[in-house]
């Protein structure tokens, strides 16, 4: 089950409050995202100057890279409230009126999953973002008529793991739009470093690199990297954390050198063994392997792509010759890259 991987980037049940207390509280804290961090905090600046909201901001990328807590660093760097929800969790549009009008001046609305908000959720929220206002249909029938209620002026930031399934007028309604990227070995090492500091635990610069390189580009990953290591070194060793420990603790979690589960590898092993390396369609892959097809195109493959295994073409996903040298199977020649 995707709950039980390491590696896995989307939250675990049972971790969120143990990530809190990792979470960075100002951009001077949060590493990494340059490009988006420069450019929100025009924006903050701008809006505290002004007095007045910051302007609606969409982040979306891959799960664990730190979208949530960008969210709350800009409530904070604001100095306002941030009221937390996701789309799944607004059921009815009258779910979201009344968060909407509990929220007050320049607060900010925070919507996880925002790609799956309901269609009629999603129709109350066009006027809110653009006027801050609410339609309100009163009545039935020929005698229905529709008041407007004001609403305070707020800042929604909406988070999503897939901007392509976002529609088109809710997406042109966000002034600010950012794309997370995966972060490089140099700065997952640092966020590890304060992880290890927050902890209280001991870890030498080798271990560090170790696990930078080993999480996918994600955070989420690197952290729960170090909590387990920290379990090994308790029990099989002094406590402060080595590389041998680290290789130890990666090996016996099936943490591959390039940070691949066992689940990684079967996919790129379906698509070479019963697909001749593909292209292959990603629900034919999920059914081959019996998972399922979110599981892949969420937690998989992204990072199979960033580390260059795995490639999208028109016709389907296609290993790459980086895919079968990591598997060691050798690539026939008549398969063209
Ligand atoms: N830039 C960063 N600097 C430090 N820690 C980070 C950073 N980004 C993410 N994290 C850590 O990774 C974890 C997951 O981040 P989160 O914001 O929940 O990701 P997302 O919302 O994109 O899934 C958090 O516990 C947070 O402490
Ligand atoms: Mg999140």
């Amino acid at each position: 089950m995707d709950n039980e991987r390491i590696t896995s980037a989307g939250i675990k049940t049972g971790e969120q409050r143990q990530e809190a207390g990792l979470r960075p509280q100002y951009l001077a804290d949060y590493i990494g995202q340059q490009s988006a961090k420069e450019n929100l905090k025009i924006f903050i600046d701008a809006a505290r100057l002004r007095g007045e909201p910051l302007d609606h901001v969409l982040f979306y990328g891959p799960p664990g890279l730190g979208k949530t807590t960008l969210a709350g660093i800009i409530a904070n760097e604001l100095g306002v409230d941030i009221k937390i929800t996701s789309g799944p969790a607004i059921g009815r549009a009258g779910d979201l009126a009344a968060i909407l009008t509990n929220l007050n001046e320049n607060d900010v609305l925070f919507i996880d999953e925002i790609h799956r908000l309901n269609r009629s959720v999603e129709e109350v929220l066009y006027s809110a973002m653009e006027d801050y206002a609410l339609d309100i249909i009163i009545g039935k029938g020929p005698s229905a008529r529709s008041i407007r209620l004001d609403l305070a002026k707020f800042t929604l930031i909406g988070a999503t793991t897939r901007a392509g399934s976002l529609s088109a007028p809710l997406r042109d309604r966000f002034g600010v739009i950012s794309k997370f990227e995966m972060y490089t070995t140099e700065e997952l090492k640092k966020i590890l470093a304060r992880t290890a500091g927050i902890l209280g635990v001991e870890v030498d610069d080798e271990s560090l690199t170790e696990m930078a390189r080993r999480s996918r580009g994600t955070p989420r990953v690197a952290n729960r990297m170090l909590k387990r290591i920290r379990d090994f070194s308790q029990v099989r060793g002094n406590g402060i954390i080595d590389i041998n420990i680290t290789r130890e603790g990666l090996n016996a979690l099936g943490v591959d050198e390039l940070g691949l589960e066992r689940i990684d590898r079967e996919i790129l092993r379906a698509i070479i063994e019963r697909f001749n390396g593909g292209p292959v369609g990603v629900d034919t892959i999920a059914a081959s392997i019996g998972e399922e097809r979110v599981t892949i195109e969420d937690s998989s493959e992204p990072y199979l792509i960033q580390a260059g295994l795995l490639y999208r073409t028109q016709k389907g996903r296609m290993v790459s010759s980086l895919g079968y040298k990591h598997l060691g199977i050798e690539m026939p020649e008549d398969r063209e890259e």
